[in-house]
């Protein structure tokens, strides 16, 4: 009826859909999660689940992060993040491998679970069998009192809110600052980090809301560039270091929203394959914002270019370089490459909506997917 439709309209915050309004909820989300916690003046990170397991976290041999689907990203980044900051191993495991497997867990080692909805049956699964082995299980979980949350000894709300459409948005996000503050927070604790960067780094996290606000301004030019390349019928995604998980989430996104075929690789690997793929037809996103690799990630994209291959750019504001070389280029804030990855995603999520809505998508509610994957 009218009243449904009017009522629906005012659910989605007067967004098309729920995917569009939940992505520009972004700033606010990483300010909630933020908030409370993280303060760049004083140079703290409060989080309660990390300070009353101090010990255990810092001397634990190995983190294992077990997570599926977007939360799986997340966790790759964390990776990356943890090993480089807190100078401490670790593994990122999904979780279906993760429960079938007889994986070796040792005295001390610190499980981290990453689930949006806190009910993701493998994930809640596999940590139940860490937990028999001995195992310290710490929660990164969006829903409040669900499953996983109840499961773990401790853990971080990520507080972005419910998140109804199916493909996760902001709960991604969220779910990098908490991590991103759980290793800033474990490297100042054992020392692993030095003052000026910790306190550079809690500086470019406050920033990030005001950041991807600025990203957001200028959505329109992905729905030019996604009406550019609706047609594809392969995509392919490459980044390196902190960028790669993010070429792996842009890549199912596409997927997810409108059912172009999409892969996501690390950079250098392309030559090792997908490389064959290109001809003339095929987009070739690059998430190449200002880092330490950005020379290489340069020379990846002649390479797709002397084969004549769609280049589309995610690069930092005032790079030099590859606008001349690129095809479609959109542009992002200056950061620190290890806060990056949460704002390269930004412009990926809004690139997948806008291809799947020119399509004719059900954007919101994807076929074959569910929310929550509560059988496996
Ligand atoms: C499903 C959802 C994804 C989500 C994944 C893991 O596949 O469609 O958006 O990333 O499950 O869910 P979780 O709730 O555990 O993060």
């Amino acid at each position: 009826s009218k009243l449904d439709i009017e009522l629906a309209a005012i659910e989605k915050g007067g967004y098309d859909h729920f995917m569009l309004k939940e992505i520009h909820e972004q700033p606010s989300t990483i300010y909630d999660c933020l908030r409370g916690r993280l303060d760049a003046e004083k140079g703290t990170i409060t989080m309660k689940g990390i300070q009353d397991n101090i010990q255990a976290l810092i001397t634990a041999p190995r983190y294992i992060i077990i997570a599926c689907g977007t939360s799986w990203h997340a966790a790759l980044v964390a990776e990356y993040v943890i090993e480089e900051l807190c100078r401490i191993p670790v593994e990122v495991e999904y979780a279906s491998e993760f429960r079938y497997r007889n994986p070796i867990i040792n005295k001390g080692d610190v499980i981290i679970a990453i689930s949006q909805s806190g009910e993701t049956a493998d994930t809640l699964v596999a940590i139940e069998k860490a937990k028999e082995q001995g195992a310290f299980i710490f929660g990164i979980v969006n829903v409040v009192g669900s499953s996983i949350s109840r499961a773990s000894h401790a853990g971080a709300y990520t507080h972005a809110g419910p998140e109804i459409g199916v493909a996760s948005t902001k709960a991604f996000t969220a779910q990098l600052a908490v991590l991103l503050m759980i290793a800033l927070k474990i490297a100042k604790e054992k020392g692993t980090i030095d003052n000026t960067k910790y306190s550079r780094l809690l500086v470019e996290m406050h920033e990030l809301p005001e950041k991807v606000e600025a990203i957001l301004k200028n959505a329109s030019q992905l729905k030019l560039i996604a009406e550019k390349y609706k047609h594809s019928v392969n995509a392919l995604y490459l980044g390196r270091g902190y960028n790669f998980p993010i070429a792996l989430e842009g890549a199912l996104k596409l997927k997810e929203i409108s059912y172009i075929h999409a892969e996501g690789y690390p950079a250098a690997e392309m030559k090792h394959g997908p490389i064959a793929l290109v001809d003339d037809q095929l987009p070739v996103i690059f998430v190449a914002t200002k880092d330490e690799y950005h020379a290489k990630i340069v020379s990846n994209i002649q390479e797709i270019k002397a084969r004549k291959g769609k280049v589309i750019a995610i690069i930092t504001e005032g790079d030099e370089i590859i606008p001349s070389m690129a095809d479609d280029i959109f542009m992002v804030p200056p950061a620190d490459e290890i806060v990056a990855p949460v704002l390269s995603v930004i412009p990926l999520q809004l690139l997948s909506y806008y291809v799947g809505v020119a399509k004719g998508c059900d954007v919101d509610k994807p076929r074959n997917l569910a929310k929550s994957v509560t059988v496996e």
